[in-house]
């Protein structure tokens, strides 16, 4: 599943903000007129819209994030022309992961190792100012405010699987643009070969970088060979369900990379490095063994500790954990496998 929708943000106006019911009931619209995205997004925003309106808390989070950013964000749902392509669909109808389940079961350790601690105290973190130095091989280093990243971007809301190391996977719509656009910008030198992503460091807003438990040497960094981070669906992602990114999604701007294991698409990101040479990444650096640079979802690779064949898409219930077989490319071999041609993928896991 792969929904891309583009929009001019300039034109976007505070009153064009629409409300979370208009939001799904423009999905279900949406899922209808959009032929062949018909049967799993008409499913899924029909479920979503009844789950979330019978809520009895509307998801209220929001992002602490400038107001020029929120109504940029919320201008990506006014389409302006849907752009539907959808990647080897699966049988089963795929539907969006609930707004508030998907804000509230998260992986930042920078507020800790619970699911729960990252909704809990993620509320402290100062968005606002927010900078990202762009450093190594490129024509244009310097840091940047947000502003200055994001002006020249329209946004985008794309669909995509979130499939997790752990074997859990979510279905979100992330509201972005292109990561190739933005690295483009800055003029990478022939030498840059990698790209690096580097995470804010702030233990006294992000209490999980003061445990002494904690098993990551901060700041969390992670990185892409260039030509992955030039495949067109790698984003940066500044919203969800057509808001700004909640502070334990990884506001205001993260990466997303669907191919990918979840662990790769980092969150809060205050720097952008090009290299030549392949730099380590957190978790390589706690457990090579476990987690490799590449991290492509592929079934066909055990994790040491447990069997990557399958997964659970949350929210499971009572009755059901919901377990569906994982994907190779987690479903989008089609646009990315060529990325890998020739690679022995059981040694570059
Ligand atoms: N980024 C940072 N900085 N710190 C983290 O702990 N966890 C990763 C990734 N990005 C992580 C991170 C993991 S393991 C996953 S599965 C995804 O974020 C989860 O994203 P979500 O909480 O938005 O679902």
């Amino acid at each position: 599943m792969l929904i891309i929708k583009n929009s001019k943000v300039d034109d976007v106006k505070n009153s064009e903000i629409t409300s979370e019911a208009e939001y799904l009931n423009r999905r279900k619209f949406l899922g209808k007129s959009a032929v062949f995205a018909a049967s799993t997004l008409v499913g899924g925003s029909l479920v979503l819209k009844e789950q979330v309106l019978n809520a009895q808390t509307l998801s209220t989070q929001s992002a602490r994030v400038p107001a020029w950013l929120g109504s940029k964000v919320a201008g990506s749902r006014t389409e302006l022309s849907a752009g539907l392509a959808d990647a080897t669909p699966r049988n089963d109808a795929e539907q969006l992961t609930p707004e508030e389940y998907a804000t509230a079961y998260n992986n930042f350790y920078e507020f800790g190792t619970d699911k729960e601690d990252p909704a809990r105290l993620a509320g402290k973190l100062t968005t606002d100012p927010w900078s990202v130095k762009i450093s190594g091989e490129v024509a244009k280093p310097g840091e940047y405010t947000l502003e200055d990243i994001l002006k020249p971007h329209d946004f985008e809301e794309r669909i995509y699987r979130l499939r997790c190391v752990e074997a859990w996977s979510m279905v979100i719509p992330w509201v972005g643009f292109s990561l190739e656009k933005l690295l483009k910008r800055f003029g990478p030198t022939g030498n840059a070969k990698y790209v690096q992503f580097i995470t804010l460091v702030r233990p006294n807003e992000m209490p999980g970088q003061n445990s002494l438990f904690s098993t990551i040497k901060w700041p969390y960094r992670e990185a892409l060979r260039l030509d992955e981070a030039y495949h067109p669906l790698a984003m940066l992602a500044v919203g969800m369900y057509g808001k700004p990114l909640p502070g334990q999604n990884g506001a205001p701007l993260r990466l997303i990379v669907p191919w990918k294991y979840g662990f790769k698409s980092i969150k809060s990101i205050v720097e952008i490095r090009f290299t030549e040479k392949q730099p380590k990444t957190s978790w390589q650096s706690i457990a090579a063994g476990e987690y490799g640079f590449y991290a492509n979802v592929n079934p066909y690779v055990d994790h040491p500790r447990w069997s990557q064949a399958t997964e659970r898409r949350l929210p499971g219930s009572l009755f059901s954990s919901n377990r569906m077989d994982t994907r190779m490319f987690n479903g989008y071999g089609e646009q990315v496998a060529s990325l890998y041609s020739g690679m022995d993928l059981k040694r570059y896991y």
